[in-house]
């Protein structure tokens, strides 16, 4: 019998892509998990922090964005959760590179990745503004839990807002 976890989907990074000013998007290295993982811890409680060994047990999904001078400036991970959904997270710009499109274009691939592989992408986010722009929808039982008394005590719950692609095929209902 088919396991469960054996039906996801593996996500197939695509080719590094140069960005502005000799910035490349790429998948991440061993070299990359500590740095990964310092970014994450900065930018909580926005993202989850994972230790350097939670991120190793990861590595394969990241994607990071590398900057000559600086190094890894930014970072994405795409997680297959079922047999045809990818969940997004762990998306963060180091504040020095914030508003430079970084997050936006990481987003955009992960899009066009999955849009291309008919696959459903859904991120569980604390900053849905971020990414209604690109597209994310709030499902309705999210808008119910983000008026729970956790959610306004500013508590992450697992449902803070899950968010999908309006424009995609499958859509969660
Ligand atoms: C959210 C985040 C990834 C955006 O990265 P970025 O590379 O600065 O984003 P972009 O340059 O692509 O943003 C383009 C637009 O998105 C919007 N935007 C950016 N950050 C935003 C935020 N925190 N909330 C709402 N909208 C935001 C703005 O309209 C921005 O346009 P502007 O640059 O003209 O102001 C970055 O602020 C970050 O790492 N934040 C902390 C972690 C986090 O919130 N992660 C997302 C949850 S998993």
């Amino acid at each position: 019998m088919t396991s469960p976890t054996s039906q996801r989907v593996p996500v197939v990074a695509p080719p590094p892509e140069t960005v502005n000013d000799g910035l490349v998007i790429d998948s991440a290295t061993r070299s990359d998990l500590f740095r990964i993982a310092g970014l994450l811890r900065s930018a909580a409680p926005a993202c989850v922090p994972l230790t350097p060994h939670q991120v190793r047990a990861r590595r394969r999904q990241f994607e990071v964005v590398r900057d000559p001078v600086d190094g890894v400036v930014a970072a994405v991970a795409l997680r297959p959760v079922e047999r045809r959904r990818v969940e997004l997270g762990s998306l963060v710009v180091a504040p020095s590179h914030h508003h430079q499109g970084l997050g936006t274009r990481l987003v955009e691939r992960a899009v066009s990745q999955c849009v291309r592989r008919d696959l459903e992408l859904v991120c569980v986010t604390r900053n849905p503004r971020f990414f209604a722009r690109l597209g994310f929808r709030c499902l309705p039982f999210c808008r119910e839990r983000s008026s729970s008394p956790n959610h306004r005590r500013g508590q992450r719950t697992a449902m803070a807002c899950l968010a999908t692609l309006t424009h995609h095929r499958r859509r969660i209902s």
